[in-house]
């Protein structure tokens, strides 16, 4: 657990730092009740491979079901709504323009549902759409033709989910825009991530070594606690309304269900 004295730590840091940094992963998302990747592969996807099904080379073998089962993930994440945590991120960060960055590994979109602006996805998008290949001149996404998956009319230039798949590059521009964030920042939080996927968990070593204060927030112990000056075993929905100041904004879900 953490004490309120390590609590007040944090906020003391929080309320020096002239920049934030936010890096956050799954566990950001978990009180909202986003399907996990896992969740994302039971019942009739059990039957695929997600590493075929997040691929470029799976999704020209199969045009038709990976776009369908990222159809499936869009309506299980579209049914849920940002938590506390979320929310306190983006009241902060309106209440303080300029200070506080959130750098994202979800694809969820949910910190950007809270009000979040200026999100650095590093694994990009579920909502988002783009060309499947170099789009040309004809191609204009909002004149695709429907279907599964969507395609240019004149073309024929596939639509694909705007995420990285395995094997394919961070969103150009983002990585080096966390990077710069992390270096710039005077603390950085990390949040609901295990910290064991790289570059994302390479930005908490990299604010620590440009003199950063780094606090952890995390129920369980994740790879990134070593880098941290904090530890604070907890969720983002109970935390991070305490630490940021923010009160329970009305309606939000808060780990015991209740709405505050
Ligand atoms: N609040 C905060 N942290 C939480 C909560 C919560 N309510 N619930 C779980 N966690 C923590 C877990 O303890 C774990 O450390 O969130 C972390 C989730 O770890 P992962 O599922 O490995 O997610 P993440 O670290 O974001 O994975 C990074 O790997 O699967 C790929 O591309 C995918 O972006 C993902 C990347």
């Amino acid at each position: 657990m953490n004490t309120e004295q390590e609590r007040q730590a944090v906020r003391d840091w929080i309320a020096q730092a002239a920049r934030i940094a936010v890096l956050t992963g799954a566990g950001m998302s978990a009180e909202s009740g986003v399907p996990t990747f896992r969740d994302a592969t039971s019942g009739h996807w059990a039957q695929f491979n997600p590493q075929d099904m997040a691929s470029e080379r799976g999704f020209r073998a199969a045009p038709a079901r990976v776009w369908d089962w990222y159809a499936h993930r869009r309506q299980g994440v579209a049914a849920v709504q940002p938590n506390a945590g979320h929310l306190a991120l983006a009241a902060f960060a309106q209440r303080h323009p300029g200070r506080l960055t959130v750098i994202t590994q979800n694809v969820d979109g949910l910190h950007q549902r809270a009000g979040s602006t200026g999100v650095l996805c590093l694994h990009g998008d579920l909502m988002a759409d783009r060309w499947l290949d170099t789009p040309r001149a004809c191609c204009r996404l909002e004149a695709a033709l429907p279907g599964s998956p969507p395609r240019c009319a004149a073309c024929g230039n596939l639509v694909r989910p705007g995420v990285v798949w395995f094997g394919e590059n961070l969103p150009a521009g983002v990585i080096e825009a966390a990077q710069q964030a992390a270096q710039d920042c005077e603390l950085m939080l990390v949040v609901g991530t295990a910290g064991a996927v790289y570059p994302a968990a390479g930005l908490a070593h990299q604010a620590r070594q440009a003199g950063a204060r780094v606090a952890v927030i995390n129920p369980a112990a994740s790879e990134l606690d070593s880098v941290a000056h904090a530890v604070l075993r907890g969720t983002a929905a109970q935390l991070l309304p305490q630490l940021l100041g923010e009160p329970c904004p009305h309606g939000a879900a808060t780990p015991s269900g209740e709405t505050a």
